[in-house]
């Protein structure tokens, strides 16, 4: 793998820790309890947006221990899962071999992606938690960019970065939110010392400092029209994928909601599909 700069080690140091510890936790046994009955751990706009994707060879960046990525598999695709993460993709090799769901697993830096896969794949995948750490967003979309075939397709779903915004400790009042962090890009990221993960607040963990970045919707945006894209949807969603806070409602098809009055008001995901040009652009 490409060297890495410090923050993006203690970072790894990071996920190296949970992705050991992510497959035992309530969260993650849902979304492979529903691979094991011959489902989905992809959310239901998530299977509405992709659409068919039977016979296409998929990149499923950040893919954490897989889970996703055998679901892309089973929707038909050719899929190949990467995540800088060793212990990630040991885990994910080890789910894919339990489920009996083929995919293939490689560690992998979003920096080093273009030179290893120029022009391999018909879609990019990538979704839930991503963003924050990425140093450098224009840097992730010529990324991403320089792996698709002329045409290929990038698809995107992820927190809204109002979630990312809310207040630490009580965010969700009775008829109102409430704001703590930036919306918009900083000059200097956040240092941020937190035991456990988004799967298990309670997770016995020791590697616990992360650094991390807020995008805008806009700089996402840009980012793909500095890489030469086009956009061919941007969608905000009121349905989340993760708790939260303990006041977001769980719904029977696996998304998270604000509880009334708030749901419905609010965006908590977005979703963007992007393409790649046919030809060789002109002069
Ligand atoms: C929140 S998880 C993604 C969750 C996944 N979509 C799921 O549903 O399980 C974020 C992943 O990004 C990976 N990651 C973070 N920074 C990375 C980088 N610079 N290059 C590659 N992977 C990275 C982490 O190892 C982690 O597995």
């Amino acid at each position: 793998m490409a060297s890495v700069d410090s923050r993006t080690e203690l970072n790894q140091a990071w996920w190296n820790e949970r992705a050991g510890l992510h497959r035992q936790t309530r969260f993650y046994q849902k979304h492979i309890a529903r691979l094991t009955r011959g489902g989905l751990s992809l959310l239901p706009l998530e299977v509405g947006e992709l659409g068919d994707i039977r016979g296409l060879n998929v990149l499923h960046l950040q893919c954490h221990i897989g889970t996703d990525t055998l679901s892309l598999s089973r929707l038909g695709a050719t899929v190949t899962g990467v995540d800088f993460s060793a212990v990630a993709i040991q885990e994910a090799r080890q789910l894919s071999l339990d489920l009996g769901i083929p995919a293939t697993f490689e560690q992998c830096e979003i920096t080093s992606l273009k030179s290893r896969y120029a022009e391999a794949f018909d879609l990019v995948f990538t979704s839930h938690g991503v963003l924050s750490w990425l140093p450098d967003l224009k840097e992730w979309a010529r990324q991403i960019s320089g792996c698709l075939v002329p045409g290929g397709q990038f698809y995107l779903s992820e927190s809204h970065p109002l979630v990312w915004a809310l207040a630490e400790e009580s965010p969700v009042q009775e008829t109102s939110l409430s704001l703590e962090f930036p919306y918009l890009a900083q000059d200097q990221p956040g240092t941020f010392v937190d035991t456990g993960s988004y799967a298990d607040r309670e997770l016995p963990t020791q590697a616990n400092e992360t650094t991390q970045w807020s995008w805008s919707l806009g700089d996402v945006v840009n980012a793909f029209i500095t890489a030469g894209m086009t956009i061919n949807h941007l969608h905000e969603h009121a349905a989340g994928f993760y708790p939260v806070t303990p006041e977001f409602q769980e719904g029977a098809d696996g998304h998270y909601r604000l509880p009334d009055p708030l749901d419905g008001r609010f965006p908590l995901t977005f979703t963007i599909r992007a393409t790649q040009p046919c030809g060789v652009q002109g002069p």
